[in-house]
């Protein structure tokens, strides 16, 4: 079976993450889209909302699982016996932080996890957990960027922050 792990924070999770995750799901037998449980950065969701998030959107791809890991995305890969690790790649701004992301894993795995890149769709190649933060904080229209249910959720969670 080739399965891969989808990491990441998710914080929200955006129609960029689930164009990533629906062409992975495709290209894997087996797709787990890990939560990274990140203690030193501040997030919007917590690790569970993110991950109950995540669990909605990919309801109806029968071979995707959400998960969390904290700690180092070698140590979580090698616990799930998984070899690959798939990242989004938006534009070339991503491209440093994530060669730097990519060339780590392989040193510190000895080889045994190796990333694929896929290129997000056009239409989401700006569109980012930051920037739709951003938007929402400042009451703008974030309906292009995250699935409704998220939106609700985004809209929510500045309402309470008021
Ligand atoms: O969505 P993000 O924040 O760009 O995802 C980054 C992520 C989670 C893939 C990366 O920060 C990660 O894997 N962190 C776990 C710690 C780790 O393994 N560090 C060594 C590689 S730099």
């Amino acid at each position: 079976m080739n399965a891969a792990i989808y990491p990441g924070s998710f914080d929200p999770m955006t129609l960029g993450h689930l164009d990533v995750i629906n062409r992975a799901s495709k290209m894997f037998d087996r797709l787990i889209v890990s939560v990274l449980d990140n203690k030193a950065k501040i997030a919007l969701f917590s690790v569970e909302e993110r991950v109950s998030i995540l669990k909605e959107a990919v309801k109806d791809l029968p071979n995707v699982e959400v998960d969390s890991f904290s700690g180092l995305l070698v140590d979580y890969a090698r616990e799930q016996k998984i070899h690959i690790s798939v990242r989004g790649l938006r534009a070339t701004t991503d491209f440093e932080y994530e060669l730097q992301i990519a060339q780590t894993n392989r040193l510190l795995s000895k080889g045994m996890l190796d990333t694929v890149f896929l290129t997000t769709s056009l239409e989401y190649a700006y569109l980012s957990s930051s920037g739709v933060k951003e938007i929402a904080a400042f009451n703008g229209d974030i309906s292009p960027c995250v699935p409704d249910f998220v939106a609700e959720l985004v809209y929510r969670k500045f309402r309470n922050k008021e």
